[in-house]
């Protein structure tokens, strides 16, 4: 390995649950509770072998009935109470290949707020796996609401900076987590790989009522690629961009689209206005929209995603982007609200 700058790998795991650390870890602050890797659930599995569907819910709205746009919720932040919306379909096929290939680890990368870090932490204490998170960037203490929440579940992290973070995924930076935590079996950022978007093109195939277009949010394109994948002739696929500059993203889902059924599905399109700012930022037009829906609907909406698609939705409906009589499917990615 070409001796990246890791940051202090710190467990924190009670001692208990990983006796004799080497000098590069020290115990945490935080215990682990019955959730940690002692406590190996693995008969938990078969649940993987479930295709789990979730609920559609029409949602009415004057801005959508004067340009005649019907617009539906696939309520995926139902689909499961530990594992809601997308990854459950991104995991889902993940752990069980992981299981399959005799693995006992899984690895993945994140930021320190990442929701995936947060669901592969929960997936392995529910799944009987052993986690471990890479963290861009510096560690900080206390950890906030979602390494607490990793850690809880018996996730072991480790730091990377930056610079090394973005190259993750090359083979010498791969080949040093492996000899520093062994064998492991790795999930990419955001969880995107091939059996991520196969997870998600099961999607589609639940809605049982006609629809034109289907909505998503795009953070790393895996979801968008799974579901205009899983389209029957007919509809098409909109995703919005929650990064700025998200125009690259159009490769990246076209790659993971090729990487799991070796070509693209050419029915999607990419929406980049509605990021506000980009990743986990908001503005004031965001920020009414949101306070507006909520009062509206009563749906209080996660500002990091699932909000910049609605604000989305509404918006071109508005403009009359969509021809009266479409019908929209937005898909609910996650918890409706923040993640705490
Ligand atoms: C709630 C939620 N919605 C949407 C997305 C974006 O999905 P993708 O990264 O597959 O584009 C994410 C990130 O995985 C997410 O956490």
């Amino acid at each position: 390995m070409a001796s990246p700058r890791r940051r202090r790998s710190r467990d924190h795991r009670d001692r208990r649950t990983a006796p004799g650390r080497d000098s590069g870890t020290y115990r945490g602050t935080h215990r682990t509770g019955m959730l940690g890797t002692m406590n190996r659930p693995r008969q938990n599995r078969s649940e993987l072998h479930q295709a789990l569907s979730s609920p559609l819910t029409e949602l009415h709205d004057a801005r959508l009935a004067r340009p005649g746009v019907r617009l539906i919720l696939k309520r995926d932040d139902l689909i499961h109470p530990l594992l809601p919306g997308n990854k459950w379909r991104k995991l889902r096929h993940n752990l069980v290949c992981a299981a399959e290939l005799g693995h006992d680890t899984l690895l993945t990368f994140g930021g320190a707020y990442s929701n995936h870090v947060r669901a592969v932490a929960a997936a392995g204490a529910r799944f009987g796996f052993t986690t471990i998170g890479v963290i861009r960037g510096e560690e900080h203490l206390p950890l906030n609401d979602t390494l607490t929440f990793a850690a809880e579940h018996g996730m072991r992290l480790t730091y990377l900076d930056r610079t090394t973070y973005r190259a993750k995924n090359s083979p010498s930076v791969v080949e040093g987590l492996r000899k520093e935590f062994g064998r492991f079996y790795l999930l990419p950022e955001g969880g995107s790989n091939a059996l991520a978007v196969h997870g998600c093109a099961e999607l589609p195939t639940e809605i049982d009522v006609p629809f034109d277009v289907i909505c998503c949010p795009v953070g790393t394109g895996g979801t968008l690629a799974g579901i205009a994948a899983g389209l029957g002739p007919g509809p098409r696929a909109l995703g919005f961009s929650v990064l700025r500059g998200g125009e690259f993203l159009r490769g990246d889902v076209t790659g993971l689209q090729i990487a799991a059924y070796g070509r693209p599905s050419g029915n999607w399109t990419i929406d980049c206005d509605f990021h506000a700012g980009g990743y986990a930022r908001r503005n004031r037009e965001l920020d009414t929209f949101i306070t507006d829906f909520a009062d509206r609907h009563g749906m209080p909406l996660d500002p990091t995603y699932t909000a910049k698609m609605m604000w989305g939705i509404l918006s071109l409906a508005e403009r009359r982007a969509f021809a009266p009589g479409t019908t929209v499917i937005a898909v609910i990615t996650g918890p409706m609200t923040p993640v705490p």
